[in-house]
């Protein structure tokens, strides 16, 4: 078993270069969940009492969201390989939220802002400070809170004073996970219950996490009900990311004579798609729901058509599965993910991009792309565009490419998957190493 979360030099690098092929087998265990991670702290810290929390992300985004509940007076200490966090937040942080490359993050916050009785200032990367906002400060200031923000309120630094807010039923005009979370959590001490309707279900986590932590939730089909409600502390202890255990199932995959087996995953609603897609074009991949295992092995891949309903539950997988589409027989066009444009980068640009850098014959459409698969994969030079999503994927196609690969930017990765490099170089047996 590779050890989890295993630091090394290269994470801090900001270009690195490999040599593929690679040989892959071997077992681990990926970060904690990151949606997951932010979900516990922010919870915890808004409950009354104690809760333990274990197996968190070690990556910076959920190190923001840590900082930030501290700004805010939240007492948080270490306990054994997890995190005592003691509820209560202040009305105000006592400085700007710097929640550095986390949208996550920040949408999150900006409903917890909104909901307390005081002034706050959100901020963050260059990056960050690009993606849209108003998709959370629209429906924040119908419910009472007054946000502004750069480009007419959309854009950080927004400033945010919240108070007693009133609840809404909102329809949401995008399928966003981060949007639903954000109205919930400033529903939590809102008057009335408020709802929220989306377009198509997302991932579930913070409905889930809620209950646990003592709220009233309801959940129909794609709207969900919050009724005002306190929150009481409980321990968690977070699974493993599939978002970062799809980067080793694709690797297996189009390696040859590869098999990984990855434990201990988060494998609930909303975010197994990656797996059904890959099972569409052929992938050998076992799944032990009970244990949260994944196993995949070496496979011929077929290109295959992925639409508008299939992205909502592979929204960060789709440049790795662009990846595998890359080495798969045949055309795979993805179509619907427009969303993608307003990602840590603009990633229908950046997974182009990355896949066109090893020779494979790709095409931006405005929603999606058109990935001929099949071209054999040459190292080239990447860019990850801040996106630590594109350093990996370009990590795993480097596996299967001629010659040598360069990423630029790859220490974005540091945000989501400290110690990628170290478990690469565990399941390669020392054969592929990253040098900074
Ligand atoms: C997340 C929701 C998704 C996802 C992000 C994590 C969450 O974003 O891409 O990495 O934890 O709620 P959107 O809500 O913008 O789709």
């Amino acid at each position: 078993m590779v050890a989890p979360d295993v630091s090394s030099d290269v994470d801090a690098a900001r270009t690195v270069s490999l040599t593929g092929p690679g040989h892959l087998s071997g077992s681990l265990r990926v970060p904690g969940d990151k949606s997951i991670s932010h979900r516990a702290l922010l919870l915890a810290g808004l409950a009354e009492g104690e809760s333990l929390i274990t197996g968190l992300s070690g990556g910076d985004d959920v190190r923001r969201t840590r900082l930030a509940l501290e700004s805010y007076g939240v007492q948080i200490e270490p306990a054994g390989d997890g995190l005592r966090v003691r509820g209560g937040l202040q009305d105000e942080p006592d400085e700007p939220l710097d929640l550095g490359n986390s949208g996550t993050a920040t949408r999150l916050f900006a409903g917890v802002c909104a909901g307390r009785d005081g002034y706050a200032v959100l901020t963050g990367d260059q990056y960050l400070r690009a993606r849209p906002m108003n998709r959370v400060a629209v429906p924040l200031r119908a419910m009472g809170a007054a946000i502004d923000g750069r480009r007419d309120g959309d854009l950080l630094p927004l400033g945010v004073r919240g108070g007693r807010l009133t609840g809404i039923d909102y329809d949401s005009p995008v399928a966003s996970a981060q949007v639903k979370s954000a109205i919930l959590l400033a529903g939590l001490g809102a008057s009335g219950p408020t709802s929220v309707r989306e377009p198509a279900a997302t991932r579930r986590h913070t409905e889930e996490m809620l209950r646990d932590f003592g709220g009233k939730v309801a959940v129909d089909g794609t709207r969900v009900t919050i009724e005002p409600s306190p929150l009481s502390a409980t321990d968690v202890d977070v699974p493993g990311d599939p978002s970062q255990a799809a980067f080793w199932t694709v690797a297996a995959l189009i390696v040859p004579d590869a098999s990984v087996t990855v434990e201990n995953v988060y494998l609930g609603f909303g975010r197994t798609g990656f797996i059904d897609v890959l099972r569409r074009m052929g992938a050998d991949i076992d799944v032990d729901a009970s244990t949260g295992l994944i196993r995949a092995r070496s496979t011929r891949l077929t290109g295959i058509d992925i639409a508008g309903a299939d992205i909502p539950s592979i929204i960060d997988e789709v440049p790795i599965l662009a990846v595998a589409a890359a080495a798969a027989t045949g055309t795979t066009t993805i179509s619907g993910a427009q969303e993608l444009r307003v990602k840590e980068s603009d990633r229908i640009a950046s997974t182009v991009r990355m896949l066109r850098a090893f020779g494979a014959r790709a095409h931006e459409t405005e929603d999606g792309m058109v990935i001929e698969g099949g071209a054999p994969a040459r190292g080239g030079v990447v860019d990850s565009h801040g996106d630590h999503r594109i350093a990996m994927a370009a990590c795993v196609n480097a596996l299967i490419a001629e010659g040598t690969t360069v990423i630029h930017g790859w220490d974005s990765v540091a945000t989501s998957y400290p110690g990628f490099a170290a478990h690469l170089a565990a399941l390669s047996g020392g054969a592929v190493t990253l040098s900074a």
